[in-house]
């Protein structure tokens, strides 16, 4: 299972980026607008920093000028994932910019019938959010074991990247039903390594070793 990071925060990407952890980054307007600076300089720089596919997301909502923007967006580097949302204009666009052989993220997918769509598009990626489906009573995981099921029955290359993760449930249930890559805000992938018995279980050891007066090295 891949790791994304979902955030504009280049500083935090960096960081998380030095565990070998990070296999690419999501973004999308409302994170690009929290980190407060210009869009490309966001996006070039952490191309820059994760080798892995990058989403930048188109602003427009009309073909012609989705497709213009993800030609500009694609052009900062060369693992840009264009991202679009889940409109008849998005996957119009999303089938145009992969028949060119770009990487495509088809977002904003609230249930199976639009996943199935996105994989006709021939989508790279489609990002289903379940915290947000949660958010409103849905169950965002039976959404994530829907499209994961009618994906393999007829075996579409489309991942399934599991969006709008609130906390490490969300990210190992999506892994046992085999979803290809989830986006974790950085504080749920620090949740998911951190656990006070492994620092407690971690102090008690290094006290045990003190006393013996020994060292490895
Ligand atoms: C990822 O591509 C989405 O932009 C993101 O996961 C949305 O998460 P949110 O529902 O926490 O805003």
């Amino acid at each position: 299972m891949k790791f994304f990071i979902d955030t504009a925060d280049v500083g935090e990407i960096r960081e998380l980026a030095q565990t070998g952890l990070v296999d690419g980054v999501t973004t999308n307007p409302s994170l690009i607008a929290k980190s407060g600076r210009p869009m490309a300089e966001v996006i070039r720089e952490i191309c820059e920093v994760v080798d892995g596919p990058v989403s930048a997301e188109v602003t427009a909502t009309d073909f012609e000028t989705m497709l213009k923007e993800g030609h500009y967006l694609a052009a900062i580097a060369s693992n840009v994932a264009v991202k679009v949302p889940l409109t008849v204009d998005g996957l119009k666009t999303c089938k145009a910019l992969s028949d060119e052989g770009t990487q495509v993220n088809v977002t904003l997918c609230f249930s199976a019938a639009q996943a199935l769509l996105a994989a006709k598009a021939g989508a790279t990626f489609v990002s289903p959010f379940v915290g947000r489906l949660d958010d409103i009573g849905a169950d965002g995981m039976e959404l994530i074991e829907d499209i994961v099921q009618i994906y393999g029955v007829y075996d579409f290359p489309t991942e399934v990247l599991v969006a709008s993760v609130r906390g490490p449930n969300h990210v190992v249930q999506a892994a046992k039903m085999g979803a290809g890559v989830a986006t974790l805000p950085p504080s749920v992938l620090r949740q998911m390594y951190n656990h006070p018995l492994t620092d407690k279980g971690l102090a008690a050891f290094l006290a045990d070793w003190k006393k013996t007066g020994q060292s490895i090295l």
